[in-house]
């Protein structure tokens, strides 16, 4: 959850290092800190909060050297303080980590027997006195750093540099995700691509107990036995003004507006418009069924229809926001493919010995393609023999590269930390995907098939007139900040949107909101409900329409205040609701992307009239690798 940035090269590494933190910010933003090379010794210069304020200490500062490490933090292990921000620094090793070291008291008590003098709270700076110890051993830092990797276990990425080896940095991963991006006579490693994508487009990515060793403009993974490893350098396809704002306020708004775009980018693979039918692109299903010699695109669709037609079963496994989509998932693959789908929250699936049936799919959704959870859930279903399809957003990111078979978001970086694109470009993939498992199974007919398609089609244009109402969803957020308690409901595929309406108000104007089935209310939350609490009713015109409605009924002659989100006018929903906002009117399986939108709007207004960081809420970090 932190970021990483480590460099060597002929630039100026105070400029790359924070340049590069700046792009990962949204990692974590506890803390910030640089340690650089300068006439021989490292100068560490490290401050509390955000990157701004190490800025502001750096602006006087200039150092000499070309290699350098820097991180903004996410807290684990010690509160936010400038004491407990990287890099740590132990005689002359410095060094940056993102994760957790779980068995940092034993090695604390190690130390401390040892003499240690420990400064920080943190388990990082642990590693730190094992390097040092360990250096001045072997007096290499690449042998130091395979002689500790045992002894470490946990989640953890580090980048370290010792001041005895001024060209040299050696970095090393178990757990969140670490990349090399290979320059002109410079090398980067980051944590995330986004950040030097100004500098290259090269990258190798490092698998757990990999090492990696920069020296001068010479890269070399190593095994953790220190076997030299080949490894395969991808070219990424994405440009760097893709990861600014671009002119908008926050990241938050621009991916809100972006929506259009990237809806369409996520059916544009998978869409055969002549046909009007789905046809699931470069799956890439990795264990080709026998007679199914390789990943020859043209046989793709051919190996994936063979595989998913085995498919008796789906388990959805996901993580927040993603794991609404999933909800979603489940009401279009049983309602249109007729197949039973469970979901499940990774944290819970990892730990509760999951039963997996045979020819059952499990479908692990992640924007970042990181969260520490998911991850481990999609190992565990390989371990018990099940076949995995990620649908992620970050091509590479260690989910995707787990998974056998892969679908992609393609929604374009996503940056603020509540996740919105990446939300309704998944539910469109999940269109596709119940789709093409509807044809598979028979459970639809080429007339139905082509329905869904046209519905689909429309998505884009619909968002636009969504998104063209923006300034009525900021009047309803102005008038709705003065209540402190928030019911959001919905009943069917608008259940999974209540939910992500009210986490999105949670997240990012910190008040409390709950998401609920409609029709549970009377099993105990109607007790809630007084004049001060507001209900966010989603109730699209579909065939739980009625029955929705009833539940509003109740809810308001507890005396709650009703928000409605509707298609097309209704006019007695205008009647009753304090305030009513519109949708286009829409297929079933399209309204859940666009009713989504005005509950991302609402609590972005919602935040900024509050006065909040939309982008960095507090406490709060994009990518999850820690459990
Ligand atoms: O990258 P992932 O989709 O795996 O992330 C899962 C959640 O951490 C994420 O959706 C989180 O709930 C967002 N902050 C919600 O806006």
């Amino acid at each position: 959850m932190c970021g990483i940035v480590g460099y060597l090269g002929p630039l100026n590494p105070k400029d790359v290092i924070v340049g590069g933190l700046k792009k990962l910010e949204y990692r974590g933003y506890d803390s910030a800190g640089v340690a650089i090379l300068h006439d021989g010794r490292t100068k560490r210069v490290r401050a509390e909060g955000k990157l701004k304020f190490l800025e502001e200490k750096l602006a006087h500062e200039s150092f000499n050297g070309h290699l350098g490490i820097g991180h903004t933090r996410w807290a684990t292990h010690g509160g936010p303080s400038e004491r407990n921000a990287h890099p740590h620094q132990v005689r002359g090793i410095s060094l940056v980590h993102n994760g957790i070291i779980e068995n940092y008291a034993e090695i604390r008590r190690e130390l401390l027997a040892r003499g240690a003098d420990i400064s920080s709270d943190t388990d990082t700076e642990l590693v730190a006195h094992l390097l040092a110890e360990e250096v001045d051993r072997t007096g290499h830092l690449l042998k130091a750093v395979q002689n500790i990797l045992d002894r470490l276990q946990g989640a953890f990425s580090i980048v370290a540099m010792w001041e005895k080896e001024p060209d040299t940095m050696v970095a090393f991963k178990d757990g969140p995700p670490l990349v090399v991006g290979l320059g002109d006579q410079q090398t980067f490693v980051v944590s995330d691509v986004q950040a030097c994508l100004q500098y290259t487009k090269k990258f190798i990515y490092l698998e757990d107990r990999e090492i990696v060793e920069v020296k001068g403009a010479q890269v070399q993974v190593y095994s953790s036995r220190g076997v030299p490893i080949t490894k395969k350098v991808v070219e990424i396809d994405l440009s760097p003004e893709s990861v600014e704002k671009q002119g908008h306020p926050h990241f938050m708004l621009k991916e809100i507006y972006e929506q259009p775009r990237a809806v369409a980018a996520a059916m544009e693979p998978h869409i055969d418009t002549r046909n009007f039918a789905v046809r699931l692109k470069n799956v890439g299903f990795n264990e080709p069924l026998p007679g199914v010699d390789s990943l020859d695109p043209l046989k793709d669709w051919e190996n994936t229809r063979k595989i998913l037609n085995g498919v008796e079963r789906v388990m959805f496994i996901a993580c927040g926001t993603s794991s609404y989509a999933a909800m979603v998932g489940k009401y279009l693959i049983e309602t249109i493919a007729r197949i039973p789908v469970e979901t499940d929250i990774a944290s819970e699936f990892r730990y509760r010995h999951p039963v997996i049936p045979p020819n059952t799919l499990v479908i692990t959704i992640s924007q970042s393609g990181e969260t520490a959870d998911t991850l481990a859930a999609i190992r565990l279903a390989k371990e018990k023999g099940a076949l995995t399809l990620s649908i992620c957003n970050v091509r590479h990111s260690s989910i995707d590269r787990e998974a056998h078979g892969h679908l992609y978001m393609n929604s374009g970086p996503e940056i603020g930390v509540a996740s919105t694109k990446a939300f309704t470009s998944t539910l469109t993939v999940l269109n596709c995907l119940s789709v093409a498992l509807g044809r598979l199974k028979n459970a639809i007919n080429a007339a139905e098939e082509k329905e869904f398609v046209q519905a689909l089609l429309s998505a884009p244009s619909q968002l636009e007139v969504v998104l063209s109402y923006d300034k009525y969803f900021g009047e309803a957020a102005n008038r709705l900040k003065l209540f402190r308690g928030f019911l959001y409901m919905g009943r069917g595929v608008s259940f999974p949107i209540a939910m992500e309406g009210a986490l999105k108000l949670k997240e990012l104007a910190y008040l409390h909101a709950e998401g609920y089935a409609a029709g549970e209310m009377k099993h105990g939350p109607l007790a809630l409900i007084d004049e001060n609490m507001a209900i966010v009713m989603i109730i699209p015109a579909d065939q739980l329409f009625e029955k929705t409605l009833s539940n509003l009924e109740e809810a308001r002659a507890r005396g709650g205040k009703v928000i409605c989100l509707s298609t097309g006018e209704h006019e007695h929903l205008r009647k009753v609701s304090e305030y009513y906002l519109p949708l286009p009117k829409a297929h079933w399986t399209v309204n859940p992307i666009l009713s989504v939108i005005p509950l991302q709007l609402l609590s972005y207004h919602m935040a900024c009239n509050l006065g909040y960081d939309v982008d960095q809420p507090r406490n709060l970090a994009k990518s999850v690798t820690v459990e």
